[in-house]
């Protein structure tokens, strides 16, 4: 018998790559996506099954984690084998302009997933993990952060998630649901939304390689991450699922890198050296030199000139807009359980998750520099 999942934020980076993970393990995966007045399903498009389609294997749901009803409703239709609690308003930075609104969603969302399960009588049927985060660890209390490390929330999101992490163990303890909590570290891929530090970086490096944009204004740029692939963390996901007791785990790679130098590393990708000066709102980067074989070969001869032509301009800029009220400075974890209690091991290191993301903003920002260029012909073709 197939086994069958609900993901909520399915239409997310995690939720697109986990259903592909659990279908291709011959799962019937359900998800929960949220009515909007644009198509929010691109990354799950190539998965999409038309409904009147038998024996489908994708099934979407609309909902919102604001909904107790919707959400008991969805969860007595599908009645899961496994809950995959992924929605969340997920941007840090966000959170402090919707701070209720990030506690509805990402606290009072997982209290309404474990009481829908509790009230339906499923609880000796459907597992529940929860995607609990690094972010609690914030200002953080021990180097590395493993499972005992004590948190301390540095944001509304964090406080959020913090509420959510503990309501899990709560239920977990009380009414001895399979309910675990999942402590990922950054994860980030090709998919990983646009306004993210990493997917912000790769995607203007591309631009700016490409002419279509002049630079990028940054935050914090001494902020430290441990960065991992998603496609690597959804296996951790399932893992977690899979075990004989319920337990909570750290997801992590145990390298920590600045922004600074994932900067530099990323633009090292397409042969450009970016050096750095100043400290501050006033720190900045410039073209410090090209390596002409690696640009052409990893963007192409015809973008070659114009990056020539600005070796020693500004690149990278600090807009304190940027700035978070509190700022979590340090994260790095240890996921010594995980390695050992769930034989997870990470494929990706930080230099193939930046080539992955560089290689696939190239070639979607290529698109772009053509369309925008052939609109231009188009243009002059008429004055
Ligand atoms: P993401 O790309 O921002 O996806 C979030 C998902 O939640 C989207 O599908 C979004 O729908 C959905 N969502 C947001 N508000 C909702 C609401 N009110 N009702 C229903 N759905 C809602 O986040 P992600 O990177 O995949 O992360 C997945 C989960 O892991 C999140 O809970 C995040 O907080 C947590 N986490 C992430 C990381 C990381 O580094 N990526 C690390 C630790 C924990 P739309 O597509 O319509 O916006
Ligand atoms: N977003 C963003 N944009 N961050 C910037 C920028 C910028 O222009 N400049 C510097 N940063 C710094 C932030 O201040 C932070 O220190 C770091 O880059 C990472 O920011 P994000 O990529 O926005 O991620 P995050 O660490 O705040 O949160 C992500 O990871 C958490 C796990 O630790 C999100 O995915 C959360 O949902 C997740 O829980």
């Amino acid at each position: 018998m197939s086994k069958t999942a609900l993901i909520t934020g399915i239409t997310g980076q995690d939720g697109a790559y986990l259903s592909e993970y659990l279908i291709k393990k011959g799962y019937t995966v359900h998800g929960i996506k949220r009515r909007s007045s644009l198509f929010n399903t691109n990354r799950i498009d190539h998965l999409y099954q038309d409904p009147h389609q038998e024996n489908r294997n994708m099934i979407l749901h609309y909902g919102d984690m604001t909904d107790s009803m919707n959400i008991t409703r969805i969860i007595a239709e599908v009645q899961p084998d496994e809950i995959y609690n992924l929605a969340a308003q997920s941007h840090v930075k966000v959170s402090f302009d919707t701070p209720e609104y990030t506690a509805n969603v990402d606290g009072l969302g997982t209290l309404r997933v474990l009481e829908a399960v509790r009230l339906l009588n499923l609880v000796s049927k459907t597992r529940i993990y929860q995607a609990s985060t690094s972010e609690l660890y914030g200002l953080v209390q021990e180097i590395p952060q493993k499972e005992t490390t004590p948190f301390y929330p540095r944001s509304p999101y964090a406080v959020a998630k913090m509420y959510a992490y503990w309501i899990t163990v709560n239920y977990r303890e009380a009414y001895q649901m399979f309910a675990c909590n999942g402590i990922l570290f950054n994860h980030e891929s090709p998919l990983r939304g646009e306004t993210f530090v990493t997917r912000k970086v790769t995607r203007a490096i591309s631009r700016i390689a490409l002419g279509i944009q002049n630079e990028v204004y940054m935050g914090n740029l001494s902020g430290k991450r441990d960065w991992g692939h998603a496609k690597d963390y959804v296996k951790a996901m399932y893992l977690i699922l899979q075990q004989d007791m319920p337990d909570d785990y750290v997801i992590a790679t145990g390298v920590t890198t600045t922004i600074r130098d994932f900067i530099c590393k990323s633009f090292d990708k397409i042969g450009i050296a970016v050096e750095f000066t100043g400290a501050g709102v006033n720190e900045t980067g410039k073209i410090a030199g090209i390596r002409s074989e690696v640009f052409v070969e990893r963007v192409g001869e015809t973008y070659l000139k114009r990056i020539q032509n600005r070796i020693g301009e500004t690149i990278v800029k600090v807009d304190p807009e940027y700035f978070r009220p509190t700022e979590v400075e340090l994260l790095i974890g240890d996921a010594t359980k995980a390695r050992t209690k769930l034989s997870w091991e990470p494929r990706y290191d930080l230099d193939a998750l930046i080539e992955d993301m560089m290689q696939s903003d190239i070639k979607e920002m290529k698109k772009e520099a053509y369309v925008s260029e052939a609109g231009y012909r188009i243009l002059n073709y008429f004055e």
